[in-house]
C-alpha cells in the first residue's frame, strides 16, 4: 500500500557534518611564571582573572601561521585517509596571516599538496572559525563541494607586545581543523548565526600594518603593530553578545540548557566562559575548557577544544559553539555530532602537543 503523505518520512536535508577533527600546538611553552619575570604580573593574577596557566608559542625562523595549520591539516588527511586531491575547498580562519597576500589558505594547500581548488582566508578575529564553518556548510548543503577543510590557526605571539602585561598574558599559538562532508543522517551543522559591529574597533584592534596606516619606522617605534585591547570594555561586550547569540540559537531550535550535551565556547577568559554557561543553564562539566593550557589562540580555540574532547563526543551529541572577538564579531553554531569520537582513528600517539 502506498504511504500516505502524513506517514511518509520527510526527506532529511543534506547537511554538512563534521567527520573528523585534528590539531597542532607547537612544543614550546610560555608559563605564567616565565611571564612574571618579563612583566609586572603573577601566576595568581593571571590564573584568577583569566584561568590561563600556560600557552604554546611557535618558535623558529620563518615559521608562520601556515606552518601550524599545515601540520594540523596533514594530520587530518592522514587520520581520515583523505588524499589531497579529494579536497574540494579549504578555508582558513586567521587573524595572523603569514603575509597580506597571498592568503594563508593558499599557502597551506601548497604545503600539504592540495592543488587547483578554491581556498581563501576568513578574517573575523576570534569568531573567524565559526564564520568559516557557516560559509563552508553552505558549499556542502548546496552540493558544490563534498570535502571541505576548515582550519582555524593563529600565531598570536607575532602581534603581541611582551612588555604589555594587559595583553601578553592572554594569547597563545596553535591550529585546529575539521573535515566537513555531506550527510543525510540528520546530524551535522543544524544552524548558525554570524554577527558584527564595526563600532567595536576602537576597543580591540591592531593599529598599523594595513592600508590605513602602512608600516613605517615610526609605526614600529611606537609599537603600533601589536594588539591594542581595552580589556574591561571588551569583557562587557563579550559577556553580553555570547549570552545573546547562544540564547538566539537555543530559542530558534527549541533547545533548553539541559538538552545540550556540550557548550564549546571561544576561550578568551574563564570568567566569560562560566558566565555564558550559567546564563544558558549549563553545568561546567558540560563545557569544553582548554584555556588553562592553550590561552586564547583566537581562531584555533574552538577546533582545539573539539580535538581535545573528541574521545568524549558521541554520535548525536548536541553541541553549541559560540565565539566573540575583535570587530566586534560574534557567532553561534549548533552542531549535532556525527560520529563516536572514541572510535576515531589515532595517529600512533603522535599529533597531540607536538609534530605528527
Ligand atoms: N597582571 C597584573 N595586573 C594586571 C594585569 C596583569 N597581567 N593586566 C592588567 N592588570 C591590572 C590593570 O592594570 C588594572 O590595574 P588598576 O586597577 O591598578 O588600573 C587591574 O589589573 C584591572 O584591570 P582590568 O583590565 O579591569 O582587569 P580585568 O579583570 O578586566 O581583566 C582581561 C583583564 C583579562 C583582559 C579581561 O578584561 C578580559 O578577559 N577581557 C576580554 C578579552 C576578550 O574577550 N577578548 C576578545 C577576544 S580577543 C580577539 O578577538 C583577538
Amino acid at each position: 500500500m502506498a504511504e500516505s503523505l502524513e506517514t511518509k518520512p520527510l526527506t532529511i536535508p543534506v547537511r554538512a557534518a563534521i567527520t573528523a577533527v585534528h590539531g597542532y600546538v607547537p612544543p614550546d611553552l610560555l608559563t605564567n611564571a616565565e611571564l612574571a619575570v618579563m612583566v609586572d604580573t603573577s601566576d595568581a593574577w593571571i590564573t584568577e582573572r583569566t584561568g590561563i596557566k600556560e600557552r604554546h608559542i611557535l618558535k623558529g625562523e620563518g615559521l608562520g601561521t601556515s606552518h601550524m595549520a599545515a601540520e594540523a591539516v596533514r594530520g587530518l588527511l592522514q587520520k581520515t585517509g583523505t588524499k589531497p586531491e579529494e579536497v574540494d575547498l579549504l578555508i582558513c580562519a586567521t587573524t595572523t596571516p603569514d603575509m597580506q597576500f597571498p592568503s594563508t589558505a593558499n599557502l597551506i594547500c601548497d604545503m600539504v599538496g592540495i592543488r587547483d581548488i578554491g581556498s581563501f582566508d576568513v578574517q573575523a578575529a576570534c569568531s573567524g572559525f565559526l564564520y568559516s564553518l557557516s560559509v563552508a556548510s553552505q558549499f556542502i548543503a548546496n552540493g558544490t563541494a563534498r570535502k571541505v577543510v576548515v582550519v582555524g590557526a593563529d600565531k598570536m605571539s607575532s602581534i603581541i607586545d611582551y612588555t604589555d602585561r594587559a595583553t601578553c598574558v592572554l594569547f597563545g599559538d596553535g591550529a585546529g581543523c575539521v573535515l566537513l562532508e555531506p550527510s543525510d543522517s540528520g546530524y551535522g551543522i543544524m544552524d548558525s548565526i554570524i554577527r558584527s559591529d564595526g563600532a567595536g574597533m576602537i576597543h580591540l584592534h591592531q593599529k598599523a600594518g594595513g592600508s590605513r596606516m602602512p608600516a613605517s619606522a615610526e609605526t614600529v617605534a611606537n609599537r603600533l603593530h601589536y594588539v591594542h585591547q581595552e580589556g574591561a570594555a571588551v569583557y562587557k561586550y563579550a559577556i553580553a553578545r555570547m549570552a545573546e547569540v547562544t540564547g538566539q540559537i537555543m530559542a530558534r531550535n527549541n533547545l533548553r540548557g539541559d538538552m545540550i550535551d556540550w557548550l564549546v565556547p571561544h576561550q578568551a577568559n574563564k570568567r566569560i566562559i562560566e558566565s555564558t554557561a550559567e546564563r544558558m543553564g549549563m553545568p561546567m562539566d558540560k563545557v569544553m575548557v582548554t584555556i588553562h593550557k592553550y590561552g586564547n589562540v583566537t581562531n584555533a580555540t574552538i577546533p582545539l577544544c573539539l580535538w581535545d574532547y573528541e574521545p568524549q563526543l558521541k554520535a548525536g551529541n548536541r553541541l553549541l559553539l559560540a565565539a566573540f572577538g575583535g570587530g566586534f564579531t560574534w557567532a553561534g553554531v549548533y552542531v549535532t555530532w556525527a560520529y563516536d569520537g572514541a572510535k576515531a582513528p589515532k595517529l600512533n600517539g603522535k599529533g597531540k602537543n607536538g609534530k605528527i
